[in-house]
């Protein structure tokens, strides 16, 4: 049975209860953070803490914890579980808390609901060693997107299109450009150069996203944060998407049709490997391999 913390207190998942005021269940008035665990450690929390202090901000939503505070609570629900071995995601949740249903704000001193829960991940290292295909999808999302909030609508209906099409993911076309895909952020390689979506309202600024474009730098892979158009599609010599759960996992096809040679590309494979070695080392283990395998 997994421990979850729900607004003060650590217990059995199944004892969480949440009230049917709740904010989040009413509006998707909330944020959200899933972070990598590695051998019991947070993979990037300060990028994923940063952002989360953002995303609260812009909203107005008070947690009510100390960034600090949220860090421990992390840690705390990764031990509560045991989770100091192989790999895991911690999942945070805060809302605006529970109200009577008004679409403005609840009164001062409503507590915001806070929850953590923490889960055994297992990277999907088959599926990287084929690549994956993805279809395109319209990018019907507001324009906040650089906002991690509950509201996924949009990316529920994209993700279970790219399901009933027998693909791993959706990747959204905002009128001729690829902005993203559902749960991961999307790269490109032209003319021997990486691209992605600059970070904007548009798009979530993703932790591996920024890691990524920082491993490539540092391995003098030209990279640009340049958009990437529908009609360049066809041209692109690599694709791949980033995210917490996916890693860089290479994309061999679009909406049926292959990428370069319809196999994981090279620039995408040495980028890859750059991750899961800063994922090792974040776990204090030297060798990579025991993360890729
Ligand atoms: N999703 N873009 C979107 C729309 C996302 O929802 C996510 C993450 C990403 C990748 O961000 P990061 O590298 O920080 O994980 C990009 C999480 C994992 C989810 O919804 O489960």
């Amino acid at each position: 049975m997994s421990i979850v913390y729900l607004n003060g207190q650590f217990l059995p998942r199944a004892e969480a209860k949440l009230s049917v005021d709740e904010r989040g269940f009413f509006f998707g008035d909330g944020v959200y953070e899933v972070t990598r665990v590695v051998r019991g450690r947070l993979f990037e929390w300060d990028r994923h803490a940063r952002r989360l202090a953002r995303g609260l901000r812009e909203l107005r939503i008070d947690a009510g914890l100390s960034l600090d505070g949220i860090g421990a609570l992390h840690e705390r629900v990764v031990a509560e579980n045991r989770m100091t071995e192989g790999q895991g995601t911690v999942y945070l949740q805060v809302t605006r808390g529970a109200a009577p249903r008004t679409h403005h704000f609840p009164p001062a001193g409503t507590p915001a609901t806070v929850f953590l829960s923490a889960t055994p991940f297992v990277p999907p290292n088959e599926l990287r060693a084929r690549g994956v295909a993805v279809v395109t999808y319209p990018d019907y999302r507001w324009t906040r997107c650089d906002l991690k909030t509950v509201n996924l609508l949009p990316a529920v209906m994209a993700k279970q299109f790219a399901t009933d099409h027998g693909a791993f993911e959706a990747v959204f076309l905002r009128d001729a450009v690829v902005t993203e895909g559902s749960h991961t952020n999307v790269f490109g390689v032209i003319g021997g150069e990486v691209r992605t979506y600059p970070n904007s309202n548009y798009v979530l600024p993703g932790v591996t996203r920024d890691v990524v474009v920082e491993l490539a730098r540092e391995m003098g892979i030209p990279v640009s944060e340049t958009p990437i158009y529908r009609h360049e599609i066809a041209q692109l010599e690599e694709c791949f998407l980033s995210g917490t759960t996916s890693d860089v996992m290479p994309v061999v096809a679009i909406d049926g049709a292959p990428v370069g040679t319809g196999k994981p590309g090279a620039i995408t494979m040495r980028l890859y490997e750059a991750l899961a070695r800063r994922l090792a080392a974040a776990s204090g283990t030297a060798a990579p391999a025991t993360v890729v395998a």
